[in-house]
């Protein structure tokens, strides 16, 4: 371990309040293979993740599953480090909002903050977010007058209230996010002084007394505190700043890196700074704000009824095939965009086809042509100080791109050299160098240049894909000493008579068709589909047979399958097809498009006014060009199918269970 070298790395803390899904696993695993990074490197890591259990929001989801906030959110807590396990992450602490703790951390820091004149009491006036816990003037609002984050409608709020005198910094705020390179991508700086900082930073609520569940205000408790105000103290009390739990703060801060995706950089590279200055404590080094995982060109979001989900990912392919796809596939300070077929290709280019064809052949070739260890004269040749020199030169520019969080062109850098690598191998024609004893040391040249390469590349992929990466270098012959960092950047590390060690494809090459196929009957997630789909067609008639085969299901992954109720507002044949009805719906909550299969045995007119029964949570699918958000349960009565419908008293958007 390199002395006096601690890198301390931060997610943010998750909400509790949904399923974790791929879009979640973004920043996590970023910022797990920086750690992994850096630990190979030699520095002292401390990697924090967490969960963001108070507010509004998880009080009023706790009050409708009829539990304690508490008990509402340990379940999904368990979920979230049972996909952090399942994706190999890292972490070396793992912090709850709800843990004694950062409660008295919190406390301390908000009773630090009034005694030193930076908080005070008044009244607030204004607009709440409560899906973002976020408070808003009337003048941030969109231009539909709903939350400039996640556009969705704002309440008004009134109460006496804390207030964080964030004005008074603002000079110094505009100074420290202009004049450092803490906040990157840059495009970030202008975004938040022009659209934040320039328009004037106004005060900010830091508490509430419309609900209870937070943190309370030791010196006044009917207030709790905001929980941006909660979260953010995080990254400190997880250090042991103001608790006895955890004594390596002096250690640790200030933190080398925060990443968060871009809706909450304003939260990281304002608010929480400007907390730090008040506090007179030292400020994070940097910041970086990425981009979102797209589904269909929106952010995948539970409540849009779009997330795909991570544990079916990693189960099909494996976390590290995941992991890849997804860090390769987000450009630097941009979003990306997620289907299951660019998964699937960018696994069998880069992965199968690539990284994987390299290990199998170079392997297999040891092992053809010199019964597994490679003979010890050699012969140099052409092609070979290409390889060599950009072999050598990969570490080098990986940990330039690492430090500056750009993890997809990192991974690029490593699989250009990669693709030099399979190129080496056509230009040198290694199996027509095998007919000819004599060129016996030329032969063993060229694949002891392909193993080193498949070495250092190996290693460098390690931070990205830890649980195959071992794999690849056992099967190389590499030992962990011929992996140290220093030994990256070094080319011919290897033993010259190393062994190698013939084992299974690490990444087969996946039917795209076959999986697309198996993936849209079970996540649905197809983009674009002509004819009628699978989902929407009723229900096969079930017999018990049937059900003993389809196996049972806990309480649990029922209680994913969201059912709701709407009203049907309108109602019309789809153009192109002979099955399909389009409704327009009243959910009680702005309203959705759904497409069903059932005009057989409906005319429209006749379904105008009734309450019906919906999936809420199934991924939105195109059903002959039209969009379907969701699926409306009907019944197979043998020659015909019927559509369940409910009380007419019963409200639109209702939960059913
Ligand atoms: N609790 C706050 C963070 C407090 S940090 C002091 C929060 N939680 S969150 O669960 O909503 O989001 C956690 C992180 O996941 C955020 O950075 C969020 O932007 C990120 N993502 C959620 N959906 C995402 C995508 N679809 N794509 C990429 N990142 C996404 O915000």
């Amino acid at each position: 371990m390199k002395e006096n070298k601690t890198f301390y790395i931060t997610t943010p803390i998750y909400y509790p309040s949904a399923a974790p899904h791929i879009g979640h696993c973004y920043t996590t695993v970023a910022c797990d293979s920086i750690a992994r990074f850096k630990r190979i490197q030699g520095y002292d890591v401390m990697f924090l993740t967490g969960t963001d259990e108070h507010g509004m929001k998880i009080e009023q989801k706790a009050k409708e599953a009829g539990v304690t906030p508490k008990e509402y959110v340990d379940p999904i807590v368990a979920n979230f480090k049972r996909l952090w396990e399942t994706m190999n992450i890292s972490y070396d602490r793992y912090i709850r909002t709800t843990d004694d703790y950062h409660v008295k951390s919190v406390q301390k820091i908000f009773k630090t903050l009034y005694d030193k004149g930076h908080i005070y009491k008044g009244e607030y006036t204004g607009k709440y977010c409560t899906p973002c816990e976020s408070f808003w003037t009337e003048s941030q609002l969109d231009e539909n007058g709903c939350c400039p984050d996640c556009h969705r409608p704002v309440t008004d709020a009134h109460e006496e209230a804390y207030f964080l005198k964030v004005s008074d910094f603002a000079d110094k705020i505009e100074e420290f996010l202009t004049k450092t390179d803490y906040l990157s991508p840059k495009s970030r700086v202008n975004e938040m002084i022009n659209n934040f900082i320039k328009p004037g930073l106004e005060d900010l609520c830091v508490s509430r007394t419309s609900f209870t569940w937070g943190v309370p205000v030791e010196f006044d408790p009917k207030h709790v505190v905001y929980v941006w105000v909660d979260a953010l103290s995080n990254y400190i009390s997880a250090l042991g700043y103001e608790n006895d739990k955890y004594d390596d703060f002096a250690k640790y801060w200030p933190a080398d890196m925060h990443m968060t995706a871009k809706e909450i950089v304003r939260f990281h590279s304002i608010i929480w700074p400007i907390m730090l200055m008040m506090l007179d404590l030292p400020l994070p080094k940097h910041l970086y704000g990425h981009g979102w995982i797209n589904f269909n060109g929106q952010k995948m979001s539970k409540s849009i009824g779009n997330v795909i989900d991570p544990f079916v990912l990693a189960e099909r392919y494996g976390s590290d095939s995941v992991r890849y796809q997804i860090l390769r596939d987000m450009p630097y300070g941009s979003d990306s965009n997620f289907s299951n077929e660019i998964m699937i290709g960018r696994i069998n280019t880069d992965l199968a086809n690539g990284f994987g064809n390299l290990l199998s052949r170079t392997v297999a070739m040891v092992d053809k042509y010199f019964g597994g260890t490679l003979p010890e004269n050699r012969e140099e040749g052409d092609f070979d100080s290409d390889l060599k020199e950009m072999a050598q030169g990969l570490a080098h520019s990986v940990e330039k791109l690492m430090d500056e969080a750009k993890l997809s062109l990192a991974l690029t850098e490593i699989m250009n050299v990669v693709s030099r690598a399979n190129k080496y191998i056509d230009e040198t024609t290694p199996w027509i160098l095998a007919k000819d004893p004599a060129k016996s040391a030329r032969l063993a040249t060229v694949l002891y240049n392909l193993l080193d390469t498949l070495r250092i590349c190996s290693a460098l992929l390690a931070p990205f894909m830890p649980a195959i990466m071992p794999k690849a270098l056992e099967q190389i012959g590499a030992k962990e000493s011929d992996t140290e960092y220093d030994k990256l950047s070094v080319f011919g590390v290897l033993p010259a008579d190393v062994t190698v060690k013939k084992g299974d494809a690490l990444f087969p090459r996946i039917d795209v068709n076959a999986e697309i196929d198996y993936l849209n009957s079970i996540i649905g997630t197809k983009q674009e589909e002509n004819s009628d789909s699978k989902q929407e067609k009723p229900a096969a008639k079930v017999e018990d047979e049937d059900l003993d085969k389809a196996g049972l299901i806990s309480i649990d992954q029922f209680a994913q399958v969201k059912l709701r109720t709407a009203q049907v507002l309108a109602c019309e044949k789809v153009a192109k097809s002979n099955k399909l009805l389009k409704f327009q719906l009243d959910d009680g909550r702005g309203g959705r498009q759904i497409v069903s299969g059932i005009a057989k045995w409906y005319k429209p007119e006749d379904l105008i006014g009734k309450k019906i029964i919906f999936v809420a949570n199934l991924t939105p699918a195109k059903l002959c060009g039209e969009l379907s958000e969701g699926m409306i349960l009907s019944c197979d009565c043998g020659d015909s199918v019927k559509i369940l419908t409910v009380d007419p008293e019963v409200p639109n958007g209702s939960a059913v269970k």
